[in-house]
């Protein structure tokens, strides 16, 4: 039997609730399926770790992590206590480190689930989006000038390479080839020409190899508003860096909200560790309240199955999760009554009755 070596990196705020109980999940699913066994690792990282060392990881942290099959985040920060650079320095370390260039969010509205957007249901709202994880805007290249005087400036750049949009637009069309064959690549083409217009060149020089997938272009103001007015056109959605985090707010909130929406850090090429984590923060407003929903952490934990190539058992996790939402269960950011462990008892309920 094939054993996977996970770190769980709980981090902070609910980030330790809500991975408590995708292990409960996942060690629910692996042993009904048999053929792999995840063993796991806690790393007491975060805000808790920096309040007796003085630092939020080790100074080693990434040669740690380094050597596991996965990383399994539930969510970093705690503004309060630490500035967020701080708490979040590590995170975008390890993403880029790792070389992890494509960050994975769907986007699904499951039945059962209320949609916020007026005449549109869970046919309408079925999509990915990729964003390019490892340049593009957040690169750490700039200054401040001049400070505290009048004449002050800060410049901020962003770096786009053609292996960097290249790669992250064959993972996106690779993609789309397993789903409806379709593309969307969002930029801001229009406006910003060095950049964005190397995006679309590449893009041209794509579309020959994958012949069988239809691409096109969006600028992004466009595509804010089309995702409110027609989600349903959209299938495969590849951006920038900073454009993807923006889409993904709004992804996350048109397909139930940012407590169901999981995502993958991934490194296609294997030679790192990936990073599977909700698209949600460690939410202070509401830590130690047990009212969390756990389903982004869930549904990242199944996407984490997937791609440990177990596919079996992150089927099993979504179903039961679709079922449990479909029953009209419910943490109180749904409008519901129950406890994050709560809803995870249903969740379990439900992956225990499949096999009965
Ligand atoms: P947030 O995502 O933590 O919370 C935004 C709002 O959504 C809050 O009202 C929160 O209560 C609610 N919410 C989030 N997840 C929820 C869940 N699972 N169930 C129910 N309600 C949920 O974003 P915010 O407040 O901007 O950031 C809080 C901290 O998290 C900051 O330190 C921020 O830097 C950090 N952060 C960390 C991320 C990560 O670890 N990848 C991602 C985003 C933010
Ligand atoms: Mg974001």
């Amino acid at each position: 039997m094939k054993t996977y070596q996970i770190a769980l990196y709980p981090g902070d705020g609910i980030g330790a609730e809500v991975i408590e109980q995708s292990v409960r999940v996942l060690e629910a699913v692996l042993a009904q399926s048999g053929g792999a066994a995840l063993e796991m690792t806690t790393l007491p990282w975060g805000a808790d770790y920096w309040a007796e060392t003085g630092r939020v990881v080790p100074e080693d942290f990434l040669e740690k992590l380094r050597p596991f099959d996965a990383i399994l985040l539930g969510a970093v920060g705690w503004p309060e206590r630490i500035p967020d650079h701080i708490t979040l320095d590590p995170l975008k370390r390890i993403r880029q480190t790792f070389d992890q260039y494509a960050c994975v969010r769907p986007a699904r509205l499951i039945p059962g689930v209320p949609c916020p957007l007026a005449g549109k249901g869970p046919r309408d709202i079925d999509l990915v989006v990729i964003r390019e994880n490892s340049e593009g805007e957040y690169v750490d290249a700039g200054g401040r000038f001049k400070v505290g005087q009048p004449e002050e400036f800060a410049l901020q750049t962003a770096i786009h390479t053609r292996r960097g949009i290249e790669r992250i637009l064959r993972f996106g069309f690779s993609m789309a080839r397993t789903r409806r064959s379709n593309l969307t690549m969002i930029t801001k083409s229009n406006a910003q020409r060095y950049s964005f217009v190397l995006w679309d060149e590449i893009l041209e020089e794509l579309r020959g190899d994958f012949p069988d997938v239809s691409a096109e272009r969006q600028h992004a103001d466009a595509a804010v508003m089309n995702l409110v007015r027609c989600p349903e056109k959209f299938d495969v959605i590849v951006a920038s860096n900073l454009f993807g985090d923006l889409l993904t707010d709004l992804s996350g909130l048109i397909s139930g909200g940012l407590g169901l929406a999981p995502s993958a850090n991934i490194n296609p090429e294997r030679l790192f560790p990936s990073m599977f984590e909700p698209v949600h923060g460690s939410a202070p407003d509401i830590a130690g309240q047990e009212i969390a929903n756990p389903v982004a952490a869930i549904l990242s934990a199944a996407l984490m199955l997937e791609w440990l190539e177990l596919p079996d058992a992150a089927g099993r996790i979504r179903r039961a999760v679709e079922a449990t939402l479909g029953q009209g269960a419910a943490t109180p950011d749904l409008g519901g009554l129950l406890s994050t462990r709560q809803l995870t008892d249903c969740i379990l309920a439900n992956v225990h009755f499949e096999v009965q």
